[in-house]
């Protein structure tokens, strides 16, 4: 079927990007995090904060100002930087999603889709701006601004007076509606409702087909990329390994979210779902059988044929699952063989998957917990990065998007270890990291046999 050639910018970007991010986390900026409080918020509806009457979301210029956080350049004498509107304006995609909705791309979208104008459609409109209900906009509030910062820190106008006056905490601010962006399984949260969606806001096939990218997290890489108008380690913690445990507790999120995404539209109107595939399984060109890494391979699992489930989110959270707890580790691996092999059908069976999905989703949410309060150190870093680039084999052969995720999570692993310590042969590492990511630019073409060849080398710099 029809490659894929165009794929998200950003892929490539975080190739290019990496000497940026590196040199961030080298600069002392890093790592930190929260123990991890369970919270479901509730999408579309930010407003929920409990406790506090008709929310009001003031819009990003009642932050801009100079001595707030409007200043061009980051205030020394502070732990916050004062700069992060001036960099959410200039750096941050945030502050254009809403004007993507008006490019050719998004307009075409809605126009395969029937939305009428992207930029007025609530399907668009849920993820690429601040929408909250007419009556909990203040007078400043404007649309336009796209995913602004209470699309993240919740509505402002209880607290953004007296979140400024000396000796004011953040769980003042908190009771006045803030939303707890500290804690990580918050934010991942956070992030995921709108870069994994769920049954209010959604990205499936139709509308991937219709031209919107493929949606894909890592919080880490996701976090850099953005990038971070925050100091590291967050606020509230001053644990220097702190972003791996971010990492591990944020995997166990994005698993939990996606089972529960699964587990939704196996009930839903759509199936199977085919974003919920692999989709390069169909989205590759027809190669000679002399030539076909596939036949090479066979069909293990499945009809030969069959597009095989996308497990990419849980491919490379076990080998974290693995250091937090042997018994839930086999548990999940024997669940998800279930929702694997049934997946993998061509009519796959609803009910057994969601049963599947659901039981998957308790488990990673007690292992988000057991994933924080684990300790993190130097050893647990380099030994999961070895882990897992010596695994690269297995990684490769799952598919582009797990080779991805692997990439994603060595490379912020490498990123939270430099940081901290030092590393024999860093350089070329660094490298060889990057070299993982050339394998991405075109996702139709990936080739498991080269990727395995690209994890090899990382694997044998840091054996
Ligand atoms: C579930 C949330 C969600 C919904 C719903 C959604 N989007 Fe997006 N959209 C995103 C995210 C997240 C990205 C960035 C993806 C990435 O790069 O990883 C994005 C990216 C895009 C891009 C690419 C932007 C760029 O900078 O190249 C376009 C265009 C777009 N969306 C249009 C739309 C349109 C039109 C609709 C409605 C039909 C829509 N989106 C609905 C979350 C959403
Ligand atoms: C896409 C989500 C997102 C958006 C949009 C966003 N932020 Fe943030 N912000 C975060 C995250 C995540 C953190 C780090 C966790 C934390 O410190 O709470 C953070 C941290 C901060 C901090 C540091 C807090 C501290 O205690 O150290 C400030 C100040 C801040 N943001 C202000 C803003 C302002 C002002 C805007 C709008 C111009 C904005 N943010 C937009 C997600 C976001
Ligand atoms: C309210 C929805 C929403 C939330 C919450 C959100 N994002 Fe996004 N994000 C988007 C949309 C929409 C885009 C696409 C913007 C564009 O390309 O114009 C995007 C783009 C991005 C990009 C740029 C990707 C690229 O292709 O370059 C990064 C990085 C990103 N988000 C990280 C995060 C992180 C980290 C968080 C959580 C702290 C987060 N986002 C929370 C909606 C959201
Ligand atoms: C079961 C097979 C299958 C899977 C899995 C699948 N797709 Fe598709 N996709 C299709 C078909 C069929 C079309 C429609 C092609 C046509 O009408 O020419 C399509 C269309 C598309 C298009 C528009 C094609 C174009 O040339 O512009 C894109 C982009 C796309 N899919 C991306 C994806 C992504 C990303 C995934 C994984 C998240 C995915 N697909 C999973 C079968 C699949």
């Amino acid at each position: 079927m029809m490659p894929i050639a165009h794929r998200r910018k950003q892929l490539a970007c975080y190739g290019l990007l990496f000497g940026a991010i590196v040199a961030l986390a080298a600069s002392g900026n890093l790592a930190g995090t929260t123990g991890a409080q369970q919270s479901r918020q509730s999408p579309g509806s930010p407003a929920g904060a409990r406790g506090v009457a008709a929310p009001q979301y003031t819009g990003p210029g009642s932050c801009s100002s100079t001595t707030c956080h409007g200043s061009v350049t980051p205030r020394t004498d502070n732990r916050v930087w004062q700069n992060e509107y001036s960099i959410w304006v200039v750096k941050d995609k945030h502050s254009r999603a809403y004007s993507v909705l008006s490019g050719p791309v998004a307009t075409r979208m809605a126009a395969i889709l029937g939305l009428g104008k992207a930029q007025e459609a609530h399907e668009c409109l849920v993820c690429h701006a601040l929408y909250v209900p007419t009556a909990e906009r203040a007078h400043t509030f404007d649309l336009s601004d796209g995913v602004s910062c209470e699309s993240c820190h919740g509505p402002a106008a209880a607290w953004l007076g007296p979140h400024t006056e000396q000796g004011w905490t953040h769980q003042q601010s908190l009771a006045l509606g803030m939303y707890d962006t500290r804690d990580v399984v918050k934010r991942t949260e956070k992030c995921l409702s709108c870069h994994l969606g769920n049954q209010e806001k959604f990205v499936d096939h139709e509308m991937i087909a219709a031209g919107h990218p493929d949606l894909t997290f890592e919080l880490n890489a996701f976090s850099a990329v953005m990038p971070r108008h925050w100091k590291l380690p967050i606020a509230g913690s001053n644990d220097p390994w702190g972003e791996v445990r971010d990492l591990g507790v944020s995997q166990a999120v994005q698993f939990r979210e996606d089972m529960m995404r699964l587990s939704q539209r196996a009930r839903g109107n759509i199936w199977p779902e085919y974003s919920e595939l692999d989709c390069f399984a169909c989205h590759h060109s027809q190669t000679p059988p002399e030539k076909s890494w596939r036949q090479a391979r066979g069909y293990p699992g499945r009809r030969p044929g069959n597009p095989p489930w996308n497990d990419s989110r849980y491919a490379i959270f076990h080998y974290l699952v693995k250091q937090a707890d042997e018994e839930s580790a086999k548990e999940l691996a024997m669940d998800l063989g279930q929702v694997s092999q049934v997946m993998s059908r061509l009519a796959p069976d609803r009910q057994r998957v969601a049963q599947a999905a659901d039981r998957s989703a308790r488990v990673s949410d007690e292992l988000a917990r057991k994933l924080a309060a684990m300790p993190y150190n130097q050893a647990l870093t380099l030994r999961l990065m070895q882990q897992i680039s010596a695994d690269g084999g297995n990684i490769a052969a799952q598919g582009e998007r797990t080779a991805e995720q692997s990439a994603m999570v060595i490379q912020s692993l490498f990123v939270a270890y430099t940081g901290n310590a030092s590393l024999a042969g860093e350089a070329e590492i660094r490298a060889a990291i990057s070299e993982l990511f050339k394998e991405f630019q075109d996702p139709s073409a990936y080739d498991p046999g080269r990727f395995a060849g690209r994890m090899r080398r990382v694997s044998a710099l840091l054996h």
